[in-house]
């Protein structure tokens, strides 16, 4: 049997382009004992496979050159030599960017279809939920009636912490693209306030104007300007959870930090990066919590759904343009 997957050619200097990856047509082994043949229904693109495309990044291994990528996927068991795996099981694992793949039955785990569609594990209820949730409450750590700013806002990070943030009781404002967006942030996802940060130009007057008590609790997924301006207007005793900087991920030039970094000394602010994988002993509470908000329709959230492994590189470079609400998934 024959499958698809894309390899990475070369790694790319600035935003990369249909060049840099290749899609290649190889034969899929026969499943041996204690392993199963999955056909991938999803595979998702995220922000951070652009630090694993360059070398010298000291938290990630970067992608090897020349064979498939790798990163989350959901799909489905079409073969098992596995006791604990059937046919027709879905499972996730973390062989993205091919159609079909065999693994042992250790590195697959079963995900329940019946909770959420299955492309759900890629997002809110898989590894950017986890983001969300263990660097608003772990990292950020709001109490009611504090004022949060989230940036990527309408992204399956940002979007998520901003529904986390008002089941909190906090009141919520939140940077985003385009009008679009910034309409589905306040009509369907319960913000208090948001903004499109690409017309409004000027990004102080904004915060001014949405957090007129403050910012208690900035996360951060850009960096930047964003970040420049949240510390402007940080309360005293503010947090800000780092949790990424996409304004800088295709930068060619090494960009300077915030001007204003002083002012964490005198407002005492507390700036905290993190990274998810090192929270696995909160997955069962994200677990409970989650299906709880969901079963409750307290969490909304938005899929921009990309067909075809052939066009997944278009998805994820499509990430650094703002062409998602929420999560951005390749359908195979
Ligand atoms: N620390 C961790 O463990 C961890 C885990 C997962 C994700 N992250 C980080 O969390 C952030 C969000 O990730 P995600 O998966 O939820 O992606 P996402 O927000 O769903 O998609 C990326 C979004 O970023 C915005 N963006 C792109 N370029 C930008 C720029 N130059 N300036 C401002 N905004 C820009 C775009 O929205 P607009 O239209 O609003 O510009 C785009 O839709 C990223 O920084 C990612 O690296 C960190």
């Amino acid at each position: 049997m024959q499958t698809r997957e894309i390899r990475l050619e070369r790694y790319p200097d600035g935003l990369p382009t249909s060049d840099h990856f290749n899609l290649v047509s190889v034969d899929l082994p026969e499943p041996q004992d204690g392993e199963v043949l999955v056909r991938n229904r999803f595979m998702s693109v995220d922000p951070y496979m652009r630090g694993r495309m360059r070398e010298g990044n000291p938290y990630f291994s970067p992608f090897a050159l020349g064979v498939a990528l790798d990163g989350g996927c959901v799909g489905e068991v079409i073969a098992s030599n596995h006791p604990d795996f059937e046919v027709g099981d879905a499972v996730t694992g973390f062989y993205g960017w091919r159609e079909h793949f065999v693994t042992s039955g250790s590195e697959v785990t079963h995900v329940d279809p019946d909770l959420a569609p299955l492309s759900t594990y890629l997002g809110t209820l898989g590894m950017p939920g986890m983001t969300a949730y263990v660097g608003l409450l772990d990292i950020g750590r709001p109490e009611p009636g504090q004022t949060v700013f989230v940036s990527a806002a309408s992204g399956a990070v940002g979007s998520i912490v901003g529904q986390i943030a008002r089941i909190k009781g906090c009141r919520v404002v939140g940077s985003a693209g385009s009008d679009e967006k910034v309409a589905w942030l306040c009509d369907e996802a319960g913000f208090d306030a948001a903004f499109n940060y690409k017309s409004a130009g000027d990004l102080a007057a904004e915060l001014d104007r949405h957090c007129p008590d403050g910012i208690d609790v900035y996360f951060d997924n850009v960096g930047g300007a964003h970040l420049e301006a949240a510390i402007d207007r940080m309360n005293f005793h503010g947090r800000i959870a780092l949790c990424g900087m996409i304004a800088q991920y295709n930068a060619t030039k090494t960009s300077s930090g915030p001007a204003n970094l002083m002012l964490a000394v005198g407002m005492r602010l507390t700036l905290q990066g993190f990274i998810v994988s090192d929270y696995e002993h909160r997955r069962e509470a994200f677990r409970a919590d989650m299906a709880a908000w969901i079963g409750a329709g307290q969490i909304k959230w938005r899929e921009t759904v990309i067909q075809g492994l052939e066009n997944a590189p278009v998805a994820f470079t499509g990430l650094f343009r703002g062409d998602n609400i929420g999560k951005m998934v390749v359908e195979l």
